[in-house]
C-alpha cells in the first residue's frame, strides 16, 4: 500500500512553529511529505487566535479544504494550535469535514489519533490540559530544517492574565521544562552543527518557578551560554514586570547573548497599562531600558503595541507616541486591539471605534517606520558579524544573513559562502526593514 503523505500549514507565533516541527516529526515516522496542500491525505492546520485575524486567516483555509474534501472524501483534515484549544469539540459541529481537533498540550497524541481515524473512521478530539502536563524530552530531527539555527522550547503557558489575552486560554498555565531536558536539546543540536538557539516560552522571565529544583531564567541563559560550539543564543518573549536586575546582568556577561531584546510595553498609557493588568508602570518600563542599554550600549530593543484597547482616550494614545518616540524602538509589532474569547476585556465597556482604531494605528505605525529607518542608518560604515542564510531571495546574485541585533543584512561578495557561516560586513546602505553591505 502506498504510505499516506501529510502537509501542515502553520500560523502564528515562534510556539507554534516549534509545534510544527514535532507534528513532522512525528508524521514522518510513518507518512511522507506531500509536494503541497492540495495532494496530501492528511492536512493540518496549526492556527493561532491571538487576534480575531489570525483567526480569520485559519478559518478561510479551512473554507478552502473543504472544496478539496468534497472530490477527495478519504483525506484528512486536522485542526492544531490556539483555535482547537479554544474550540474543541464545537469546532467539529460546526466543521462536519474536519477530523481532528488538536489542543496544544496533546501534539505528541497525533499519531495514534490519526490511527484511530483511520481503523475507526471516528472522528477524534485531544484537548485535555492539565496542571502537571509535562513537556516531553523530544530531541530534533536535524534532517529536516535549517542546520545551523533552531528554537528550544523552555516553557508553555503563561500565568499573568494580561485582560486582553487568550494565551492563559489556550496554551494553560506556565509549565517549564526541566533545565537537564533543555541542556540535552542544545547539547544534541550544538553536536550536530547548530550554532543559533532560541529559547522560546510565552513568558521566558518566569522560567523555573513552577519546578521543584528551582532555578531561574539567569541560570539557564548562563548554562546554554556555556555550552560548547554555540555561538548565537536569543530568546523570547519577557514581560517587563519581570525583568530583573540579573538577567540584565547576563547582557553585560555573556557575549553570545545577542544584543536584541523584544520587550512588548503594549501601551504608554499607565491607565491603559493598569485595565490591561500588566502589573508594571510606564517609570518602570523606562528605568529597565535605561538599565539594560548601560548593561549592552548596542542593544536594538522591538516592541509590540495594542492600539484601541477598550477605554483608550487621545490622551492615552498621545503617551504612546510620545513613548515610540523616546525609545525610539528598532522596530515594533502593532495592532488594533480585538475582543478575544474568554479574554476579561472582551466584556470591557468603552470600546473604541474601528476608524479611529485605524486612524491611530497609521499614524502610529508611520513614526515606527520613521524611527526604525534611523536607527537602520546608525550602523552605515560600521562592520557587524552576519550569520549567512543562503542566497537572497529577493536581490538575485546577493546573500542573505542576519545581524546579531536581528536585522536582515543582504551583501554582495564573491567568495563561496554556508548557511550558518559568520562573517564580517561592512555595512553600506540602509533600508526600512534590512540593510545592506560588502563582504570581501
Ligand atoms: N488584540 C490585539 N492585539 C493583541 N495581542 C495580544 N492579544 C491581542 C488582542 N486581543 C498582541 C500583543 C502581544 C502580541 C503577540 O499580540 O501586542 O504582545
Ligand atoms: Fe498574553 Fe500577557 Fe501572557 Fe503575554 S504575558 S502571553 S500578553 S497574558
Amino acid at each position: 500500500m502506498r504510505p499516506l503523505s501529510f502537509h501542515i500549514e502553520t500560523f502564528g507565533c515562534q510556539m507554534n512553529d516549534r509545534d510544527s516541527e514535532i507534528m513532522t516529526q512525528l508524521l514522518a515516522e510513518f507518512c511522507r511529505p506531500a509536494p503541497g496542500l492540495l495532494e496530501a491525505d492528511i492536512v493540518m492546520i496549526n492556527t493561532c487566535s491571538i487576534r480575531q485575524k489570525a483567526e480569520q486567516k485559519a478559518f478561510s483555509l479551512l473554507g478552502t479544504l473543504k472544496q478539496l474534501k468534497k472530490r477527495r472524501p478519504e483525506m484528512i483534515i486536522g485542526v492544531a494550535g490556539c483555535v482547537a484549544q479554544q474550540e474543541g469539540a464545537k469546532l467539529l459541529a460546526r466543521l462536519p469535514y474536519v477530523d481532528l481537533v488538536l489542543g496544544t498540550q496533546n501534539i505528541y497524541k497525533l499519531p495514534e489519533l490519526i490511527a484511530e481515524i483511520k481503523s475507526s473512521r471516528r472522528r477524534q478530539t485531544a484537548v485535555s490540559q492539565s496542571a502537571d502536563f509535562e513537556i516531553p524530552p523530544y530531541l530534533p530531527d536535524l534532517r529536516r530544517g535549517p542546520a545551523y539555527k533552531r528554537f528550544v522550547t523552555i516553557m508553555q503557558g503563561c500565568n499573568n492574565f494580561c485582560t486582553y489575552c487568550v494565551v492563559p486560554y489556550t496554551r494553560g498555565r506556565e509549565v517549564s521544562r526541566k533545565m537537564t531536558d533543555i541542556l540535552a536539546e542544545i547539547r544534541h543540536l550544538t553536536s550536530h552543527g547548530v550554532k543559533e538557539i532560541t529559547l522560546l516560552g510565552q513568558n521566558v522571565n518566569s522560567y523555573g518557578h513552577d519546578l521543584s529544583r528551582q532555578v531561574d531564567f539567569s541560570t539557564l541563559l548562563r548554562e546554554t551560554a556555556a555550552v560548547e560550539g554555540l555561538k548565537r543564543l536569543r530568546f523570547t518573549t519577557s514581560n517587563p514586570k519581570d525583568l530583573n536586575d540579573d538577567l540584565i546582568q547576563c547582557f553585560a556577561e555573556l557575549d553570545i547573548l545577542c544584543p536584541h531584546f523584544h520587550l512588548p510595553v503594549q501601551s504608554g498609557s499607565n491607565n491603559v497599562l493598569k485595565r490591561m493588568n500588566r502589573h508594571y508602570t510606564i517609570e518602570h518600563y523606562r528605568d529597565r531600558v535605561a538599565a539594560l542599554r548601560a548593561a549592552r550600549p548596542d542593544i536594538a530593543l522591538t516592541t509590540d503595541i495594542i492600539i484601541g484597547f477598550p477605554g483608550e482616550t487621545e490622551e492615552d494614545f498621545q503617551a504612546t507616541m510620545d513613548l515610540v518616540r523616546e525609545i525610539r524602538y528598532h522596530g515594533a509589532y502593532s495592532f488594533k486591539y480585538s475582543d478575544r474569547p474568554q479574554a476579561r476585556s472582551a466584556a470591557f465597556g468603552d470600546k473604541v471605534s474601528e476608524v479611529v482604531k485605524s486612524e491611530r494605528l497609521s499614524i502610529l505605525q508611520e513614526e515606527i517606520n520613521r524611527i526604525a529607518a534611523e536607527r537602520n542608518k546608525e550602523y552605515v560604515g560600521q562592520v557587524q558579524e552576519v550569520m549567512v542564510e543562503g542566497k537572497s531571495r529577493h536581490s538575485p546574485g546577493q546573500w542573505s544573513g542576519r545581524a546579531a541585533a536581528n536585522h536582515i543584512v543582504n551583501f554582495t561578495g564573491n567568495k563561496s559562502l554556508r548557511p550558518g557561516d559568520l562573517v564580517d560586513i561592512m555595512i553600506t546602505e540602509a533600508c526600512l526593514h534590512s540593510l545592506r553591505g560588502q563582504y570581501d
